[in-house]
């Protein structure tokens, strides 16, 4: 019998989230120029309330058992999320952003593993987030700085200057995946967890495809 590592099994099952993620028209019109600056940067408020969110949970996690070997100071996002944002809305940035609903939601189940000490939910987020940055976050970099001009400021989110081989680093990271001894029950509701991580997502870049219909562009 061949054993499928879980690193796998988890992309595998994941796959359809992740099309859908991909797929959301804001990120499609965004991709292929349709979107504007200003829908760019709703994007990265949007980033900065998630990631807090995230690194506050990395800081809860960082002497887990399991948890703490996915940890890593070069992962940190928030810092460069402050500098983009300072760049791109200005020194009164902080009280110019607020939560979409989505983001409240995804804010909330984050705080909430985090709350029950729960390893391998936490991986989930961690794993859907920061793999995905340094996959397909390295194409949408590459888009935005092309189509609005930005060299590092106001990308800085999707600069990892602490990781030379994004390559080496996601396949370590798999490697870690498949080393922990989770039971085949924990791998499912870890799988079902990166799922609905997929799910905030998707619906986030729903709301946010709402909110520009609605002109509510940031002050
Ligand atoms: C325009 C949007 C997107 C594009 C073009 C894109 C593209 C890609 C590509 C090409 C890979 C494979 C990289 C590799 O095998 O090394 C990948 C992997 C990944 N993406 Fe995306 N992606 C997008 C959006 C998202 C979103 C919104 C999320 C979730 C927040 C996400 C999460 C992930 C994850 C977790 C992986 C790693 C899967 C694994 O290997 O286990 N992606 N993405």
């Amino acid at each position: 019998m061949t054993v499928i590592p879980f690193s796998q099994a988890l992309r595998e099952r994941t796959r359809g989230g992740h099309a859908e993620s991909e797929g959301a028209s804001f990120m499609d019109d965004l991709m292929t120029g349709t979107g504007s600056k200003s829908d760019y940067v709703s994007l990265v408020v949007q980033h900065y309330f998630i990631y807090e969110a995230l690194e506050a949970a990395s800081a809860r996690f960082a002497v887990d058992p399991v948890a703490a070997a996915f940890i890593a100071p070069a992962l940190i996002r928030l810092p460069a999320l402050e500098a983009d944002l300072a760049f791109l809305l200005g020194d009164g940035w902080r009280d110019r952003i607020a939560p979409l609903p989505t983001t409240v939601a995804y804010v909330a189940r984050i705080d909430e593993v985090a709350a029950e000490g729960w390893a391998g939910g936490f991986v989930a987020h961690h794993y859907t987030r920061y793999l995905g940055d340094l996959s397909g976050g390295q194409i949408i970099r590459t888009l935005m700085q092309r189509q609005f001009g930005f060299e590092t400021n106001g990308v800085g989110f999707y600069l990892f200057d602490q990781i030379a081989k994004p390559r080496e680093f996601k396949d370590r990271y798999r490697e870690q995946l498949d080393t922990v001894a989770w039971s085949e029950a924990e791998r499912e509701r870890v799988i079902d967890e990166v799922m609905l991580a997929y799910r905030f997502n998707t619906e986030l870049f729903s709301d946010l495809a709402h909110a520009k219909d609605a002109g509510a562009a940031i002050a």
